[in-house]
């Protein structure tokens, strides 16, 4: 039978007290010199403390909060083979995990002290069955994270720093803009896609990844309802086509968008809920008396949203050159932050491209956004029987706290007629 021996506090740097944060044994279990069994925490670093000696773990003789100082009894070992002399184990070394490492006990060979962020060389197979270096278990305790809730995508599914962060990203995600999550959004699988066949690495654009998180904010934060409608812009489109060929001699580009700007602009007074922002407490509407139209462009970077200014003032040669150049400039990276601020409302046009109807996501702080598909000849009908008509179909997004069903259809129904009837517009 070897020997029993105590495994006391070690050489503590300076700190007089430290705190037992960690215990990653139990008794009967059998360990080696360098397997960590103890986690103490002073306020300057968290340090792992080893067996020091091969044997079996007898018994624990402090708790997970316990506050010790050096030469305190940790625990007891029965150690390999040892003579049967009860005699005190000098203190074990302690193995810093935090680049401030505690001063380490002089006479025990030491291991070199490994910044967190090294987790390679200090990979641990800690309590339970979850493998993690001292740097991921600190910083999981410190966000109150149980390891085993994560999927390690280290080797041996070890958990890296990396899952760590993923896993906290997911629940601020789910758990944002406050309110009930109802248990809050499940961690999206880590998956090895390698496993089932070639794949390759592509960073996503500064555009995509500030435009996502907005994207994704507004998607969870807003209660969306879609109303989908349509209008018959036979007329517009005949009027289109009768003056497309003087505006492009000017190099103007006239398509239906800048009609439905005005169109909206036109709705947006006849409703003026759709031209509001809530207030951050969501208990005041605030409206606005002008009318600043964001328009969605798909550029090879990402979508951005420009703003033309003051839609009501302008006429329709004015608003498509004034979009032509807005489009430009975003294609080519040259839109100020100023460009894109003080909309009241966005078009997310997608009529060039095709489809036949979309859910758009809210601009937040606006209220309401119009998608716009591609419009096709459809048969209507009318007097008796069927005649072809061109439809535009459209999509129209709103906040339902501000917005509700009816307003909403009222909306669409109003926007149809206007942009049915060209003189509206003209006029
Ligand atoms: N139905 C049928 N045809 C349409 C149409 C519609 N709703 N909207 C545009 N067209 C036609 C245009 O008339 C033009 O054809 P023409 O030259 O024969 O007249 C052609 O489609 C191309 O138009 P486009 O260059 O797209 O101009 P636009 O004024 O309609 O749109 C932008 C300008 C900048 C909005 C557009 O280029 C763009 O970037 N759209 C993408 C927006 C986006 O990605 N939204 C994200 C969705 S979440």
């Amino acid at each position: 039978m070897g020997a029993i021996k105590d495994l006391t506090v070690p050489d503590l740097g300076g700190a007089t007290e430290v705190v037992v944060i960690e215990l990653l044994v139990k008794p009967g279990d059998k360990v080696k010199a360098d397997t960590s069994v103890v986690t103490l925490e002073s306020d300057k670093a968290t340090m792992e403390i080893p067996a020091g000696e091969e044997g079996v773990v007898k018994q624990l003789k402090v708790k997970v909060g316990s506050k010790v100082g050096m030469g305190a009894v940790l625990m007891t070992l029965e150690t390999a083979g040892a003579a049967a002399t009860a005699e005190k184990s000098k203190p074990a070394a302690a193995e810093p995990a935090q680049t401030t490492p505690a001063k380490q006990a002089s006479s025990t060979p030491q291991k070199p002290a490994s910044p967190a962020s090294e987790e390679e060389e200090d990979e641990e197979q800690g309590s339970g069955d979850v493998h993690a270096g001292p740097g991921v278990r600190r910083l999981a305790r410190e966000f109150g994270i149980d390891l085993s809730n994560l999927r390690g995508t280290g080797p041996k599914q070890r958990v890296l720093k990396e899952d760590l962060q993923s896993f906290v990203k997911t629940k601020l995600a789910s758990s944002s803009e406050g309110g009930a999550t109802f248990g809050g959004l499940a961690p999206a699988p880590l998956i090895d896609f390698t496993q089932f066949g070639q794949t390759e690495i592509e960073e996503l654009s500064r555009i995509q990844k500030i435009s996502g998180k907005n994207l994704h904010r507004n998607w969870v934060s807003i209660p969306h309802v879609t109303q989908f409608g349509e209008a018959d812009i036979t007329e517009l489109e005949a009027y289109r086509q009768r003056h497309k060929a003087r505006f492009e001699k000017e190099k103007i580009k006239l398509t239906p968008l800048v009609f439905i700007m005005k169109a909206v602009v036109d709705a947006l007074r006849q409703f003026p809920q759709f031209n509001a922002s809530l207030d951050p407490k969501g208990e005041n509407l605030i409206l606005k008396k002008y009318f600043h139209i964001g328009v969605a462009v798909d550029t090879p970077n990402g979508l951005v949203v420009p703003v033309v200014r003051n839609v009501d003032q302008k006429r329709i040669r004015a608003l498509a050159q004034e979009l032509a150049q807005l489009s430009e400039k975003a294609r080519n990276k040259q839109l100020t932050p100023g460009d894109m601020q003080g909309g009241c409302f966005s078009i997310s046009s997608l009529g060039g491209i095709g489809g036949t109807a979309f859910t758009p996501i809210i601009n937040a702080p606006e209220v309401a956004i119009l998608g716009v598909s591609k419009a096709a000849q459809k048969p209507i009908y009318q007097d008796g029987g069927f005649i072809p008509r061109l439809m535009l179909p459209l999509s129209l997004s709103y906040d339902h706290r501000v917005i509700d069903g009816a307003q909403a259809a009222r909306f669409i129904v109003y926007l149809s007629e206007l942009l049915g009837d060209i003189r509206h517009l003209l006029l």
